[in-house]
């Protein structure tokens, strides 16, 4: 049985204040429909939406590292769009997302319920790596995270998937407007927000993915996840 949550209307209007204050994409509505794009008109939004991100002087500070690691992966309509953090040093070095162990188990996640890590699109809510003192990656401030928020629905809005996971509770507090959001109370959970279906789980990072129970959790929610996505396009096999 999958828990569906309708968003309360406290929340969204504290979405769409988040919008509005020194939202550089004040046009971007929330549940905007629109019409679909080709894969090709996709990427070319994308590519759009990503330059002005890098032209954007208040989206990167000076804790954050200075390559820009886009999001990847495929993007026909109703694809699965996996949304992390933030880049790491590894993703920095590379320029993709979810390269390094995190991008390891997530890979082994996605193939142990069939679904293929090229067909679905893989991002980031922030597309630079937070950078601690000691040079180290270090979790995006609330701030940060907020300036970033309406590029990543800007970014759905190009994607129109299917099903958006938030990987650990970076990306889902600021996509269901829930600073306080535990995941205890949301892991494998399907909610509604902004007019997408998104689904929370834990972060695949290698902490997680060694704590037994944090590990079992993650693959319950990823069987479920194959369950509700729906549709063959991402998948190894229907
Ligand atoms: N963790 C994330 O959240 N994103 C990445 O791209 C890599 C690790």
């Amino acid at each position: 049985m999958i828990r569906v949550f309708e968003p309360r209307k406290a929340l969204s209007t504290e979405t769409a204040e988040w919008l509005r204050e020194g939202s550089p994409l004040a046009d971007v509505k929330e549940s905007e429909n629109r019409e679909s794009m080709s894969e090709d008109e996709k990427r070319k939004s994308l590519q759009k939406l990503y330059h002005s991100i890098q032209e954007d002087p208040d989206y990167r500070n000076e804790r954050m590292g200075d390559v820009f690691v886009p999001g990847r992966g495929g993007c026909a309509d109703g694809c699965l769009v996996f949304v992390g953090e933030a880049p790491g040093r590894e993703e920095e070095l590379r320029g993709i997302p979810f390269i390094g162990q995190a991008g390891r188990n997530l890979d082994t996640l996605l193939a142990g319920v069939g679904l293929d890590r090229e067909r679905v699109f893989i991002t980031n809510l922030l597309k630079y790596r937070p950078v601690n003192g000691a040079g180290g990656n270090r979790t995006p401030s609330s701030q940060e995270s907020r300036r970033a928020l309406p590029y990543l629905l800007e970014e759905l809005r190009i994607l129109l998937p299917s099903l958006v996971v938030c990987l650990g509770l970076s990306p889902a507090r600021p996509l269901l407007a829930q600073p306080g959001l535990k995941m205890s109370r949301s892991n494998g959970i399907l909610f509604r927000e902004h007019g997408l279906r998104i689904f929370v789980t834990f972060h695949p990072s290698p902490l997680n993915y060694s704590i037994p129970k944090k590990r079992e959790a993650l693959w319950d929610a990823f069987r479920r996840l194959r369950e509700i996505s729906s549709g063959p396009s991402h998948c190894h096999s229907s």
